[in-house]
């Protein structure tokens, strides 16, 4: 019978995660081709060798996540087009910026009967507006495509320890549960739920709320004012969610995309790592300068995602209703100091 064949676009450190669940699965369901292929933005390593050849020969991605084996079944591939072209099934797994000039690769490039679905966090917005990258994947490459989010750090599920997370479906449910029966594991349940926005926006909008309580760690403010920070965020991601999207549901908030990935981002994510150490600096240092030193390539989602929410908020007239999410960017670009994370309603604009 026909076998699907998996790509995993994206190496970074979920990324690597991602293929390394997906590789484990191929090999037991019958219904997947073992090898799973996996595009890697090729880079050279300090000692000279190609990213992709030391993944080959140690099946591990030393840069993005050392000490763990992705599975022999995995191979790195640095050409794009080549790396899809053979897949029915598409798994987008890259820090958000990059994703618009990816599809714009792969539009024209995908035929025949493809399903995708997206593990990024985050948004584009043009100038029509704020477009989710699943819906830029659908867009322009033509497929459908669900998406995949919870309270996942990815080191920890590399190390095999129990978490959850959602899967978002528009339509088919069957399709849904494909993607649930390829992610998951015994340390890793996964549930689908009918709201692809409401998960997408959960993922992506709890990025922002990280920002805010790394500001709160870095000025020592204590758990009582990080967990009303967590609350508070929590309550701007469904509003913000449902002015957007009307369809999306309540129930969404409290699957794993949406409470529990608040709250495991502001334990311990990366974005609040570096928020923390930014209002350490007096927001003196940027968050350029200290996401190449402490996260040696991996990538920040909320402060590009803090932008493009006040973009989207700005231009709606909907910047009072939000005024965790307009302090974060105005803390993030200086224009407010970090302080102002709990002085919101004195600033609104
Ligand atoms: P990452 O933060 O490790 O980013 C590094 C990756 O970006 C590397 O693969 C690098 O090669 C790639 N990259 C750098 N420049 C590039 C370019 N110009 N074009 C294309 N790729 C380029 O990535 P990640 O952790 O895999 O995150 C991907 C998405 O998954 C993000 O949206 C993130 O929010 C989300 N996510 C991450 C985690 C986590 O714990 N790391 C958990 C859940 C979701
Ligand atoms: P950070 O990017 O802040 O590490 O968050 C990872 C994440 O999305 C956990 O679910």
């Amino acid at each position: 019978g026909f076998k699907s064949r998996v790509t995993v676009v994206g190496s970074g450190n979920w990324g690597s995660v991602a293929a390394k669940l997906i590789a484990s699965n191929a090999l037991k369901l019958p219904s997947f081709h073992d090898e799973v292929r996996m595009w890697v933005f090729e880079e050279v390593l300090p000692n000279g060798e190609k990213l992709t050849d030391v993944i080959n020969k140690t099946n591990e991605n030393v840069k993005y996540l050392p000490g763990i084996k992705l599975g022999r079944n995995v191979v790195a591939d640095p050409d794009l087009e080549n790396a899809v072209k053979e897949a029915n099934m598409l798994v987008f797994v890259t820090p958000h910026q990059f994703m618009d000039g990816i599809c714009k690769k792969l539009s024209g490039e995908i035929t025949g009967e493809v399903e995708a679905i997206s593990l990024v966090k985050g948004m584009e917005v043009k100038k029509e507006g704020p477009c989710m990258i699943s819906s830029l994947i659908s867009k322009q490459l033509g497929i459908n495509c669900c998406v995949l989010m919870g309270a996942n750090i990815a080191n920890e599920i590399a190390m095999e320890k129990f978490s959850e997370a959602t899967v978002g479906y528009r339509e088919s449910r069957e399709i849904a549960e494909t993607w649930v029966q390829l992610f998951s594991t015994p340390y890793f349940m996964v549930t689908a739920v009918h709201d692809v926005e409401g998960v997408e926006l959960c993922g992506t909008l709890k990025n922002v709320v990280a920002i805010a309580a790394g500001f709160v760690d870095g000025l020592e403010m204590g758990n009582n004012t990080k967990a009303a920070i967590m609350r508070i965020g929590l309550r701007e991601m469904r509003a913000l969610s449902k002015l957007m999207f009307p369809s999306v549901k309540d129930s969404t908030f409290f699957e794993s995309c949406g409470v529990a990935d608040v709250i495991t981002t502001c334990l311990g994510g990366r974005n609040r790592r570096v928020a923390e150490a930014f209002a350490q600096s007096g927001g003196k240092r940027s968050f350029d300068e200290l996401e190449a030193e402490m996260l040696q390539g991996q990538k920040l989602q909320g402060v590009s995602t803090a932008r493009e929410v006040y973009e989207v908020l700005n231009y709606c007239g909907w910047l009072e209703m939000f005024p965790l999410f307009a302090t974060v960017h105005q803390i993030c670009i200086g224009r407010l100091k970090p302080e102002a994370i709990v002085h919101y309603r004195e600033h609104k604009a």
